[in-house]
């Protein structure tokens, strides 16, 4: 089932450079229990996205429903359904940590007894005990972002939204982090919408990613159709020393398919390809033509991290 279904979303806001399309008919949907990663440079239109389906913001134009309900003609019904931690923090600084999960669980409408139960469990799965009393300003980044997800996590709403939950935190904490976020929607039943700029991240945590640019979305798939989709890159390795000339490198280049070279030891070289299935006999008759000894040829399929600034490239650059 659909939970989260968008249909020619557009949203533009007025900047001191005139009128500017931040969304740009923008389709896409989120599968009931799926963890759906959104990608995108700075100012694709991540947050605006998520803010329209949150109803925090109108689309100009377009549908968004969540669980079937139109946000335009239903928004508080919509509401009830997501819990959205937000890219900026927002902890409310007079609030400690036991306070501030207490007080967005009674928010999200549970009784007073359940929010205190709930509120427990929280403090205890995201180890946040030795900090209940503590008010944000004596928290660090990564705290003040635990209470964030504990809170949000603890909702149990159907639709879950994290912006950039790891954003600012240090390796350990992040990866602390991913696991706490692994476990609670490992069973939760629930959707979510992920936002980052760590493609570790949504590879570990998403089933399927949506990349947008622009305010358009550019490419779709989990991230293991989109590495096997694009950037390839095959190691040829050489009986003997091999110099790639600038002569030999452009004939190289004008090969269909080879969209560079680059020699990485004295005997081997990396070329990189458009796709395995279109490139591979092209680079073998160009090989084969030079009387170049092949030691091996070894295919690595590209990290997910290439991947991604390929499908950003393609598409015409970003906004920055
Ligand atoms: N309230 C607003 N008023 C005017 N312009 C806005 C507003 N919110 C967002 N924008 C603009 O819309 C575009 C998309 O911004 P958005 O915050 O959605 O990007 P993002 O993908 O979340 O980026 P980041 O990765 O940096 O968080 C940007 O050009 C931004 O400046
Ligand atoms: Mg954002």
């Amino acid at each position: 089932m659909t939970t989260v279904e968008l249909r020619d979303v557009v949203k533009t806001f007025s900047s001191p450079k005139g009128r500017i399309t931040a969304v740009d008919n923008l389709s896409f949907q989120a599968k009931e229990g799926e963890v759906l990663g959104i990608l995108g440079p700075n100012g694709a239109g991540k947050t605006t996205t998520l803010r329209m389906i949150a109803t925090i913001y109108k689309p100009d134009k377009g549908t968004i429903r969540v669980e079937g309900i139109d946000v335009l003609d239903n928004p508080l019904d919509v509401r009830k359904r997501i819990a959205y931690m937000p890219q900026e923090p927002d902890l409310i600084p007079s609030l400690s940590v036991e306070e501030h999960i207490t007080y967005y669980l009674r928010f999200r409408g549970f009784s007073k007894k359940e929010a205190k139960k709930r509120c427990e469990e929280a403090l205890k799965s995201f180890n946040l005990n030795d900090h209940r009393r503590k008010k944000p300003f004596q928290l660090s980044t990564g705290l003040k972002r635990r209470v964030q997800l504990a809170s949000v996590l603890s909702a149990k709403a159907p639709v879950i939204f994290l912006d950039e939950p790891t954003t600012g935190l240090d390796p350990k904490s992040k990866r602390n982090t991913w696991k706490l976020i692994k476990d609670k929607i490992e069973d939760s039943g629930a959707t979510i919408l992920l936002t980052s700029h760590d493609l570790y991240e949504v590879e570990y945590l998403a089933d399927r990613v949506i990349i947008i640019n622009n305010g358009r979305l550019i490419a779709e798939g989990t991230p293991r159709d989109l590495r096997k989709r694009f950037g390839k890159t095959v190691k040829v390795i050489f009986e003997d020393p091999i110099l790639i000339s600038n002569t030999l490198m452009d004939e190289f280049m004008k090969v269909d398919g080879i969209k560079g070279i680059f020699q990485v030891s004295e005997n081997a070289v990396e070329i990189k390809l458009d796709s395995l299935d279109r490139s591979i006999n092209n680079l073998v008759r160009i090989l084969a033509s030079k009387e170049l000894k092949i030691k091996d040829i070894v295919t690595t399929a590209a990290n997910f991290e290439d991947v991604y600034l390929e499908i950003i490239e393609n598409s015409g650059g970003d906004m920055g």
